[in-house]
């Protein structure tokens, strides 16, 4: 017999409960954890357009070498417990001396067969100060842009991957809204100078972990913890590439060219599917890391929030259409774990059986389909502008490659209008705070002698590349 006392406890927790069961019904149904049975697939049974674009990339302080810019003095600068910054204390110091070794490398990008290569500019050298442009650093870029056009190979250039010239960090740099101007005034500039070689623009990569890394988590420069500020800074990136898409396709024949943004996608999965504050993480995660951004490309609304912050709100017709394509990067999913800890409500922590990638994720090509499909609805044409493994011993890169380009192509046999893929990355790199332990490379680079060697499951992208390429 239940109890008078128990019936109408059971009442009063009935209607909450229920709601609860069918807001992780609902999730459940919303967001699939896409898995496919790799026994069962063929990878070779793909297919890629003819004039597909198949490239490389890399990005200016990864791999130039003797920067001077946000991150060289935050690689230098140590924590508040006197450890270092960057992992087993690295700095990027001359990285793959690629400044001066661009010729060699550009053969190294022939020798791949692709016929893109994506790279970006490194403002602090091009702009030093506020105003004073150094000719010789554009005329680097111009001589990178024609070795690469001699070598035929496209050249794709990325105006922000990052990092910042000191004078503009030391003026707040993307946290106020008025200091825009300044990387509109570089991107204009450099695009005049490199205009005749280059037809493909990226202005902004990544604005969601250049974000949440430097303001939010606080390990990339400026180092800061404050998810107000991170609000704000997201958005004013978000207005950053309207204004620099703007300024470009206004210059006398900026129809011409191709201007998009760089979107890293991660989907976020629940820890366990029954348990709503795992989903209740997730969406916030997602919200803040995916969703604003694509949000405001749709319907030029932007909104960023997080638990302890005032939600930040913006609304900016011109976000809709300032893109003619989207750059989507992605290497894998995100698995969240909340837990009853006011300090750390949540963690990321994987299934064992998951096969890990060097870096804190797991090899999962479905992560690729997903953030497809995600983009898609933006309606504008897809690059996937970065994608790839550090695999320091070689042994899952093969399979990395062939089962995300399987992904690829199964997307685009559904109807998404993916129009290239660069793999990140030519090189191993400065992989930021992960420092030159994390091996991205088709390329491995003896950091000493700075010789490079082609890595064992390369040859599998080469292939499929050479396959396409006909
Ligand atoms: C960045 C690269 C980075 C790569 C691998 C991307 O988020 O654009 O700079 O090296 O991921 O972690």
């Amino acid at each position: 017999m239940i109890s008078l006392k128990t019936k109408v406890w059971l009442s009063i927790l009935a209607a909450p409960a229920a709601l609860i069961f069918i807001y992780v019904i609902t999730m459940q149904v919303r967001n699939p954890e896409t898995r496919w049975d790799w026994n069962e697939i063929e990878v070779d049974t793909i297919d890629f357009p003819p004039g597909f674009q198949w490239g490389v990339a890399t990005s200016s302080h990864q791999v130039e070498g003797n920067c001077n810019n946000n991150w060289s003095r935050w690689e230098a600068s140590f924590k508040a417990d006197g450890t270092p910054r960057i992992h087993n204390g690295d700095r990027s110091i001359v990285a793959c001396d690629h400044w001066n070794r661009y010729k060699e490398d550009i053969e190294l990008i022939k020798a791949l067969g692709v016929s893109v290569y994506r790279f970006s500019v490194e403002w602090s050298k091009i702009e030093p100060e506020a105003g004073h442009f150094d000719e010789s650093a554009i005329q680097h870029y111009r001589d990178v842009c024609l070795a690469l056009k001699a070598a035929g190979i496209t050249p794709v250039v990325t105006l922000h991957h990052f990092t910042n010239p000191l004078w503009f960090e030391d003026m707040g740099a993307f946290e106020n809204e008025a200091n825009i101007r300044y990387f509109v005034r570089f991107s204009q500039r450099v695009f005049d100078s490199l205009k005749d070689h280059v037809a493909i623009w990226c202005t902004i990569n990544e604005p969601a972990v250049y974000t949440t890394q430097g303001y939010f988590n606080g390990v990339w420069p400026p180092g800061k913890q404050n998810p107000q500020l991170a609000g704000e800074v997201m958005k004013n990136l978000l207005v950053a590439h309207t204004r620099v898409y703007e300024a470009l396709k206004s210059r006398v024949d900026g129809k011409n060219y191709q201007v998009g943004i760089v979107k890293n996608v991660f989907p976020f999965d629940p820890y366990n599917r029954w348990n709503p504050i795992d989903w209740f993480v997730c969406s916030i995660l997602d919200g803040v890391f995916n969703q604003g951004a694509l949000d405001y490309f749709q319907t030029g609304k932007f909104s960023f929030s997080l638990p302890g912050m005032d939600k930040v709100k913006y609304i900016n017709k011109s976000g809709i259409g300032s893109l003619d394509f989207i750059g989507l990067n992605n290497y894998s999913h995100q698995r969240v774990k909340s837990q009853l800890n006011p300090k750390e409500f949540f963690r990321f922590e994987f299934y064992p059986n998951e096969e890990m990638t060097d870096m804190f994720y797991p090899i999962y090509p479905e992560a690729i389909y997903r953030s497809i499909k995600r983009v898609k609805d933006i309606n504008v044409p897809i690059i996937i502008t970065e994608n790839g493994i550090a695999d320091k011993n070689d042994d899952h890169r093969r399979r990395y490659i062939e089962r995300y380009l399987y992904a690829v192509s199964k997307a685009i046999k559904e109807g998404a209008d993916i129009r290239g893929y660069y793999y990140w990355s030519l090189m191993d790199n400065f992989e930021w705070s992960e420092g030159y332990e994390m091996k991205f490379g088709l390329y491995e680079v003896d950091f000493t002698t700075q010789i490079r060697t082609l890595r064992e499951g390369s040859k599998r992208y080469m292939d499929i590349v050479a396959r396409f390429s006909q």
